[in-house]
C-alpha cells in the first residue's frame, strides 16, 4: 500500500503559491523537496552545504522546532547581514511532521 503523502507545505515565490506535499524522509531537507517542485532562479546553488545561502526562505506561519539553527546556518546568515529569526536557510531545515501546514516565502538574491 503506498505511503500517504502527509506532510503539506505552502511555497511562495514571486506572485505564485506552491502547494507541495511529501511524506516524512521522502526528502531530505525542505530545500531538496521545493528545488524538485519549484523553479526559483539560483536556489540551492550548493545543494545543501550550508554555504551558500541562496536557499533563504521566509518562515510566514510557524514557530517552536524551527527555532534552533545549528551553528553553521547562523554563520552563514550572519555572513550575509541577516539577523530576522524568520529566515532560515531552507537546506538545514529536515523535512518531517513538524513542518506540516508550513508556509514559506522565497528570498530573492537582493531580499534580506
Ligand atoms: S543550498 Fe546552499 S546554503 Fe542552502
Amino acid at each position: 500500500m503506498p505511503r500517504t503523502k502527509d506532510i503539506c507545505i505552502t511555497v511562495l515565490y514571486q506572485e505564485d503559491a506552491y502547494t507541495l506535499r511529501a511524506y516524512e524522509g521522502e526528502y531530505r531537507s525542505l530545500m531538496e523537496l521545493i528545488y524538485d517542485h519549484v523553479y526559483a532562479l539560483a536556489f540551492g546553488e550548493c545543494r545543501g552545504m550550508g554555504r551558500c545561502g541562496t536557499c533563504r526562505v521566509q518562515i510566514m506561519n510557524h514557530s517552536g522546532p524551527l527555532d534552533s539553527m545549528d551553528r553553521n546556518e547562523t554563520a552563514t546568515l550572519q555572513k550575509m547581514g541577516i539577523s530576522s529569526q524568520n529566515t532560515r536557510l531552507a537546506c538545514q531545515i529536515p523535512l518531517t511532521h513538524a513542518l506540516h501546514e508550513l508556509t514559506v516565502r522565497i528570498l530573492e538574491e537582493d531580499e534580506i
